[in-house]
């Protein structure tokens, strides 16, 4: 599954607000880098351990360049805080290719946008494609201070009153209030959102209880606070002809590692898809923010990272 991955250039470094890194990257042969659309990613390689998902920032017209907007958060577990460290112009590093589990509608009559903190990037992503497309759309930026927002400048620049500022710390007027935002609710109204966990999941809930339909509310987590412990279970993989049991505080990936069947893994926390696996019987208990409700209700498909078995056993296409 070891996919060709992309030797870049770091060809501009600079660090806004309090703790954003914004990085462009160019391909190292001097050629354009593969295209991509509105909400895409790609995995950085931030050691040979260490691999990341990062949203692509720039307009999605300059394939030229890649950009990435990158907080540094020493309470995550350790990519961020090694890019801020190591990461300088001139640098070369790996990337994978663009992917996209997270695209832009164009069909939508009206879009709202709304990121939480450096949850910003794939917004940007969108602004750029809707405008270039005339859609109508509207931005709501929420961080906690002024000066921990990246991208201010250029939010104002580029999309001028289309976008909307909130800060935690100026006082209620301004505060953001998705219910007021997003009225008034009706079927060709496409709501985005990216942030933080927790609020993220405020955003879905006020969206979906004010009677948007699930498929017009779009996400993207980054991370997630998930507990993945639970009733231990047996697994087997079916391509390996191994049987394991997976321990209450112990994940599917551990337990198969520990008997010599490597699982590919990237965020470990259930948002990314690498370790996405096919459910060949039992049934799952869905503990990831990557497969959406359709998927989850199939039980076909499991994250394997993070989450466990309603049955006592799960036999993997693995
Ligand atoms: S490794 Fe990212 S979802 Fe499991």
């Amino acid at each position: 599954m070891s996919e060709q991955l992309i030797d870049v250039v770091i060809s501009k470094r600079e660090d806004q607000a309090d703790a954003v890194a914004v990085f462009e990257l160019m391909a190292k042969d001097g050629n354009n880098l593969p295209a991509f659309d509105a909400g895409s990613h790609i995995d950085v390689h931030v050691t040979p351990d260490i691999v990341r998902q990062y949203s692509l920032s720039n307009d999605p017209d300059n394939s030229a360049v890649y950009r990435l907007g990158i907080l540094n958060d020493p309470a995550s577990r350790g990519g961020s805080v090694a890019i801020h460290k190591n990461f300088h112009t001139g640098a070369e590093i790996q990337i994978s290719a663009p992917r996209n589990h997270f695209p832009l509608d164009l069909s939508a009559e009206r879009t709202i946008l709304v990121g939480g903190g450096i949850g910003i990037t794939p917004m940007l992503t969108m602004a750029y494609t809707l405008r270039a497309a005339g859609k109508a759309f509207e931005l709501h930026y929420c961080c906690r201070t002024r000066s921990s927002a990246g991208f201010l400048d250029e939010l104002a620049a580029e999309f001028g009153d289309c976008v909307k500022l909130h800060f935690d710390d100026e006082g209620d007027g301004q505060r953001f209030d998705p219910q007021g935002a997003f009225a008034p609710v009706t079927a060709d109204t496409h709501i985005y959102v990216c942030g933080p966990s927790g609020f993220m999941d405020w955003v879905i809930s006020t969206a979906e209880n004010a009677g948007f339909d699930k498929h017009n509310v779009h996400f993207e987590y980054f991370n997630a606070d998930i507990d993945s412990s639970g009733k231990a279970f047996e697994v087997v993989a079916e391509q390996s002809g191994v049987s394991v049991m997976v321990g209450e505080n112990q994940t599917i990936v551990e337990a198969l590692e520990a008997a010599g069947i490597k699982v590919d893994v990237s965020c470990e926390q259930g948002v990314c898809g690498t370790c996405l696996c096919d459910v060949l019987e039992g049934t799952p208990d869905h503990k990831d923010k990557f497969l959406n409700e359709e998927e989850r209700e199939d039980n076909d498909q499991i994250i394997l990272c993070c989450s466990r078995a309603k049955s006592s056993k799960l036999v993997l296409d693995i």
